[in-house]
């Protein structure tokens, strides 16, 4: 298992380009099982969980090949199986959206249930009321889901946490149901607007994604397209704090400014000054850095993909910081390595209150999982002597190319191979 070896306190400047968003590719590519003609996507990132996409689609008989560095083309001509395994679900849950476009396309899908992982329990019981509301018959053997449809119809469907999983599974079954869908308290990611942007181009009906309330007419058929994926909004929010935690000076292009409101509020109130471009964003932190309290909230509110690395960032303010997750039930791991580097947090439930600044001393350190990964790197950058990130097959699951691109800024940061 590879790691990264990271001596800090190099400031990041420079210019940096984002690469496609991770969990926007992953819904759009497994829409490709949703037509009989070749779907092109572009700006897909080079990461480990879009290898493990690629593999469930050729599993499923899907033609798969990358056409360009971050082009891919996806053809299910015919469907060979409709299985997604358990090998490769537990590495990847988002495999779990295959289930939705299995059904459309082909009346029936046998797909693993994730089981949970470090975060949390990620349960799939929206999912699984919202294709039963669409009409499919649903039953749980041997850790499989088992899901069988004549022909699906549309239904008005509630989501009692607006789950972004559970909008993408529905949303990939409901454009092929009889009659009309509305998905209510819908997520409102820009990934789930990506993804419902290319079943429009492909010849869905979809109005309303974005919003609480995403109202779908059914269609006979869905026919391939050429579609672009969105910039990654969480690799921009991780760079932008990998600038104001070193104090540096970077220009991120590509930066869904609109998309990081919440983000970019939260680091100006924390110190930092951003400035929107034309095609992205610049950053830099000069003065001391400040305080916040932080609660992360489904789209627009602030990103819980971003609080593992907020929390290394405020371990270096001057004062108390409150931080509350309200997504995930354990998603604080990330904050007992922290304090093996020094840093002061007093955990209680779902709230870590951060107390600084404290001076970060390098060590070794353990990944648990993708984002906390993230955040002992940023916390490396900004740590005295050197600090050693193990597990880092995390950090390839959702960074593409990631020492690179911050050694191409001034971090000193290398991967070595065990
Ligand atoms: C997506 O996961 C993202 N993954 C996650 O990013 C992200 O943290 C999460 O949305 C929230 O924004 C991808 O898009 C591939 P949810 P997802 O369903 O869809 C509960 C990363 O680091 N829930 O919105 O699995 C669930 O337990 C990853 O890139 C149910 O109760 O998240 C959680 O508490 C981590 N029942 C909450 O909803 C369900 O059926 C939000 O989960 C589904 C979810």
């Amino acid at each position: 298992m590879d790691r990264m070896i990271i001596h800090g306190g190099a400031p990041l400047c420079g210019t940096v380009d984002l690469s496609g968003s991770k969990n926007a590719a992953l819904p759009i590519m497994m829409a490709a099982v949703l037509t009989d003609e070749p779907l092109i996507i572009r700006n897909v990132p080079r990461l480990r969980d879009v290898s493990t996409a690629m593999e469930l689609l050729a599993g499923l008989g899907v033609a798969t090949r990358w056409t360009g560095d971050h082009d891919v083309e996806l053809h299910a001509r015919v469907l060979t199986s409709h299985e997604a395994p358990y090998e490769l679900v537990k590495t990847m849950r988002a495999s779990f959206v295959a289930l939705g476009p299995l059904l459309a396309r082909s009346g029936r899908a046998r797909v693993s249930t994730p089981g949970g992982c470090a975060i949390g329990a990620r349960p799939v019981n929206l999912h699984i009321a919202g294709i039963r509301a669409l009409g499919a018959r649903i039953q749980m053997r041997n850790g499989y889901v088992e899901a069988h449809a004549g022909a699906l119809s549309g239904a008005r469907i509630w989501l009692d946490n607006p789950s972004v999983g559970a909008t993408e599974n529905i949303l990939m079954a409901a454009v092929r149901a009889r009659g009309r869908s509305v998905i209510e308290n819908a997520a409102r990611e820009p990934e789930v607007q990506n993804l419902a942007g290319l079943l429009n181009a492909m010849g869905a009906k979809i109005e309303g994604a974005g919003t609480h309330v995403i109202e779908i007419e059914g269609v006979d058929r869905l026919h391939g397209a050429d579609y672009r994926v969105i910039p990654d909004r969480i690799e921009a929010g991780s760079l932008m704090v990998a600038a104001a935690i070193t104090g540096g000076d970077l220009t991120i292009g590509g930066a869904p400014v609109a998309e990081l409101a919440a983000v970019i509020i939260k680091l100006r109130e924390a110190g930092a000054e951003i400035t929107p471009l034309e095609g992205g964003l610049r950053i830099t932190r000069s003065g001391p850095l400040r305080p916040v309290e932080l609660r992360t909230l489904p789209h627009p509110g602030f990103p819980t993909d971003l609080q593992a690395q907020m929390m290394a960032l405020l371990t270096q303010a001057a004062g108390t910081s409150v931080i509350t997750e309200t997504i995930f039930e354990n998603r604080f791991m990330h904050a007992q390595e922290l304090m093996r580097m020094g840093a002061d947090i007093v955990m209680k439930g779902s709230t870590a209150v951060v107390r600084g600044p404290t001076r970060l001393s390098g060590a070794p350190v353990m990944a648990t999982d993708l984002r906390a990964s993230m955040s002992l790197i940023l916390a490396g950058l900004v740590a005295d002597n050197t600090t050693e990130v193990s597990r880092v097959y995390h950090l390839d699951r959702g960074y593409e190319a990631l020492d690179r691109k911050l050694s191409s800024v001034g971090a000193r940061i290398e991967r070595v191979a065990d």
